[in-house]
């Protein structure tokens, strides 16, 4: 089983025309690549989940912003700026909730408008490519680090921790190592044995089955000691003593540390209140909106209901007509959540203060002047 380390979740391609992703709705069973170079194609793989996780989204949405930028056949500053516009906002509608793909998006045209005076659209253009591979490099390292402050708290608890996480926030999820599972790959970079020193329980995260499919193939292909359980049984292994930490990813964090993150995780969050479990959020400040006070504001993706009904069964398994519930994410009230693990560190209660203290601003809209 190949090292998902070893995959590279999106990139440009070599010729630098098309944005390569891994296709991870076929994982773990099949590793193939996508490549694109059509809006339409973007946005799908996108939406469906192709390309997927709150920062590899980021860094596809910047990719794909410059690809169809290069695209545009004009000389005239103007008339580029007008068709970016329409293409970022276009790419933008393919999923509302992780703020990383708007975050990204606004970032590269930021670069256009803020840059464009005494540039030719030539010039523009690799300049854009430049931001997309920049933001793609910032990843990497914003996740390494997220990692390394994880894995003070799983020093402090010891080797032969037991670590729980909802979804998928690995490797996949980012331009690498991930962020709720970066602790486990930086651990074994400081030796820690795969199967001895760290256990990881897997939600197998309905209806899409990130859990089961990607996180559990992550860790089970880093040879980490790997289990599934079905999301309903997160409270039986939590109550069993055998969970010290909890990690999850996340979308969206409001200023006052409510989040959003897979369907589930306030589940997670409430039975790890009861049994006295750390729970832990695992953050880039990218993702942190502090244009959102409460986590009342954030939008909340709805998705198909043969998602729920039909996928993954042999046979439709529930009777037609019946109405269907599919929200993809939902919303952690901060009082839940132990403390969210970014690049700059760890932020704690009251987490507005704890943001601004990192130096974490409201996202900037197109202009930063
Ligand atoms: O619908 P998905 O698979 O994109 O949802 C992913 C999650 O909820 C992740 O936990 C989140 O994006 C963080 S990824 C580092």
């Amino acid at each position: 089983m190949e090292n998902a380390l070893n995959l590279d979740t999106v990139v440009l391609s070599e010729n630098g025309e098309a944005v390569v992703i891994l296709d991870q709705t076929l994982l773990p069973g099949k590793t193939e690549y996508l490549t694109l170079d059509k809006a339409e194609d973007i946005w799908e793989a996108i939406y469906k989940l192709r390309v997927r996780g709150a920062p590899a989204i980021g860094v596809a949405g910047a990719y794909g912003y410059y690809v169809l930028a290069r695209q545009f056949d004009t000389e005239n500053m103007e008339e580029f700026v007008a068709k970016c516009t329409k293409m970022m906002e276009y790419l933008n509608s393919s999923r509302p909730t992780a703020v990383n793909l708007s975050w990204a998006l606004n970032r590269m045209h930021a670069v256009l408008l803020n840059e464009k005076d005494g540039k030719t659209v030539a010039e523009m253009k690799e300049r854009l490519k430049k931001e997309a591979n920049d933001i793609r490099e910032e990843d990497i390292q914003i996740s390494r680090s997220i990692g390394a402050y994880g894995f003070e708290l799983l020093e402090k608890l010891g080797r032969g921790v037991g670590i729980m996480t909802h979804c998928n926030a690995g490797t996949l999820a980012t331009a690498k190592y991930g962020t709720a599972l970066a602790p486990v790959y930086i651990a074994l970079e400081h030796g820690w044995d795969p199967k001895e020193d760290l256990h990881v329980y897997c939600d197998e995260t309905r209806p899409l089955l990130q859990g089961a499919r990607l996180s559990a193939y992550e860790m089970q292909a880093a040879g980490v000691d790997t289990y599934v359980q079905c999301d309903n049984m997160a409270s039986y292994t939590m109550k069993s003593g055998r969970i010290g930490i909890i990690f999850v990813g996340c979308d969206r964090v409001a200023a006052n540390g409510d989040f959003a993150n897979k369907i589930g995780t306030s589940g997670v969050a409430i039975i790890a209140k009861h049994y006295g479990i750390p729970f832990y959020v695992c953050a880039p400040s990218s993702t942190i909106d502090m244009t959102m006070e409460t986590g009342e504001e954030i939008h909340i993706e709805q998705r198909k209901p043969e998602e729920v009904t039909e996928m993954w069964y042999k046979e439709r398994m529930a009777p037609e007509g019946v109405g269907v519930v599919n929200p993809a994410f939902d919303v952690t009230d901060h009082s839940l959540v132990t403390g969210i693990i970014t690049e700059k560190g760890i932020a704690y209660e009251p987490f507005k203060e704890s943001f601004e203290k990192m130096g974490i601003k409201p996202v900037t809209k197109y202009v930063d002047k």
